[in-house]
C-alpha cells in the first residue's frame, strides 16, 4: 500500500492492506457510517505506528474483517477456528516480594466499550454526554471498598487535576496516534475519572475506550488487585452491557487490547538486570511478558524502574494472564537476586 502510506512506514495494516484490498473495502460503511479511510487515518499520518488502525464500533470488526482479521493473527498469533473465552475468577496467589524490595506498585486495567454506541474515534458529542451519564450512575452504585466519586473534568480546577495527575489516578488528552483517529474531539468533555476512596479503584472515562477499569495497589499482591478487578466488574456488569464478540471477546479501539482488554503489571527496581537488560528480555519473552518505559507506552526506563506487563490479551484468560505475570516476575527476582 505504498501509494497510502509512507514509504518509511512499518505499521501492520501497511503490511496487510494490499491495493485489491484497499477497493474492495473502501466504499464499505458500517451502520453509524464508519468508513476504512477513517479507520486507517492515524496509521497514514503517522508513520511510525506499530498497528495503525481503529475500530469506530463493535461492527467495525465484521465490515473490515478482511484487514482486522489478519492484523489480530498477526499481532496475537490468533489461529483460524480459535475462540477466545473470559476467566474471572478469584485467585490466591502468594504475595511475591512482600518487602517491596523490588516491586513498587501493581496495577491491572480492562479496556471495554458499552453495547450500542460508537467507539471513541467516531461518536458524537451528545452520544459521547449520555454514555458519560450512563456510566457515572453505574458507578454510583458501587459499595464497600469500590464506593468512591466521579470527577469530570469539565469541571475541576487546575488544582484538582494537578492532584489527581500527582496520584496518578488521571489521564490526559491522548496522543498523536489517538488525535489522527478522532478520539481526542470535544476533549475535554463528557471526560472523567471515578477513584474509590481508598484510591485503589479507579475508572476512566471516555478515553480511548469508553471505559477503562482499574485495580492498584504500592504493593506485590497480585491477587488482593486481580481480585478487586474481578468484584468490580461483577458490579459493573449488573448496570452495564460491554461490547463482545464470539470469537475475539470484548472489543475494544485498537484491536491490541480486544479479547481480555487487560494489561497486568507491575513497576519493579532492577538494578543488576538493568546492567543485563538482554538477559531480564529473555526471560521475560519466556513468560509472554513485556517490558515499557518507567512512564508507560513509548517512554524511556528511568532509575532502573521497568514496567512489566503482560502481552498476550487475546485468547488467553484473565486468571491465566494473571497467573503467567507472578511465575514471570518470581523468575525475574531470583535472576535479579543472583547477580
Ligand atoms: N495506534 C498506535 C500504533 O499503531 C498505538 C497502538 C497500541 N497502543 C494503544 N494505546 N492502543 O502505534
Amino acid at each position: 500500500m505504498s501509494s497510502f502510506f509512507p514509504e518509511d512506514a512499518c505499521s501492520l495494516v501497511k503490511k496487510h492492506l494490499s491495493l485489491n484490498l484497499h477497493t474492495a473495502l473502501e466504499h464499505l460503511k458500517t451502520d453509524s457510517g464508519y468508513t476504512l479511510a477513517k479507520a486507517i487515518h492515524s496509521g497514514i499520518k503517522n508513520p511510525d505506528s506499530s498497528i495503525g488502525i481503529y475500530a469506530g464500533d463493535a461492527q467495525s470488526y465484521q465490515t473490515f474483517s478482511k484487514i482486522f482479521d489478519p492484523i489480530i493473527s498477526d499481532y496475537h498469533g490468533f489461529k483460524k477456528g480459535q475462540k477466545h473465552a473470559s476467566d474471572i475468577t478469584e485467585l490466591d496467589l502468594a504475595v511475591i516480594d512482600p518487602q517491596k524490595k523490588y516491586i513498587k506498585s501493581t496495577r491491572i486495567r480492562v479496556a471495554r466499550n458499552l453495547k450500542g454506541f460508537c467507539f471513541p474515534a467516531h461518536i458524537l458529542l451528545p452520544h459521547r454526554r449520555e454514555l458519560e451519564k450512563k456510566i457515572k450512575n453505574a458507578l454510583s452504585q458501587l459499595k464497600g471498598d469500590l464506593s468512591g466519586n466521579y470527577f469530570p473534568f469539565e469541571s475541576l480546577d487546575e488544582k484538582q487535576f494537578q492532584q489527581l495527575k500527582t496520584e496518578p489516578l488521571c489521564f490526559e488528552k491522548g496522543d498523536r496516534f489517538q488525535d489522527a483517529a478522532g478520539i481526542n474531539s470535544d476533549f475535554p468533555k463528557c471526560r472523567g475519572v471515578f477513584h474509590s476512596f481508598d484510591k485503589q479503584f479507579v475508572v476512566w472515562v471516555n478515553e480511548e475506550d469508553h471505559l477503562r477499569i482499574i485495580s492498584l495497589e504500592k504493593t506485590s499482591d497480585i491477587s488482593s488487585v486481580f481480585n478487586r478487578l474481578c468484584r468490580a466488574l461483577l458490579a459493573l456488569n449488573r448496570h452495564l452491557d460491554f461490547a463482545q464478540d464470539k470469537r475475539y471477546g470484548y472489543l475494544t479501539s485498537c484491536p491490541t487490547n480486544i479479547g481480555t482488554g487487560m494489561r497486568a503489571g507491575v513497576h519493579i527496581h532492577l538494578e543488576k538486570l538493568e546492567q543485563k537488560k538482554e538477559l531480564l528480555y529473555d526471560i521475560a519473552k519466556g513468560f509472554h511478558l513485556q517490558i515499557r518505559g518507567t512512564f508507560g507506552e513509548k517512554t524511556k526506563v528511568e532509575n532502573a524502574v521497568f514496567d512489566i506487563s503482560n502481552c498476550q490479551r487475546l485468547g488467553i484468560s484473565e486468571s491465566k494472564i494473571v497467573k503467567n505475570l507472578h511465575a514471570g516476575l518470581l523468575a525475574i527476582i531470583a535472576a535479579e537476586k543472583s547477580l
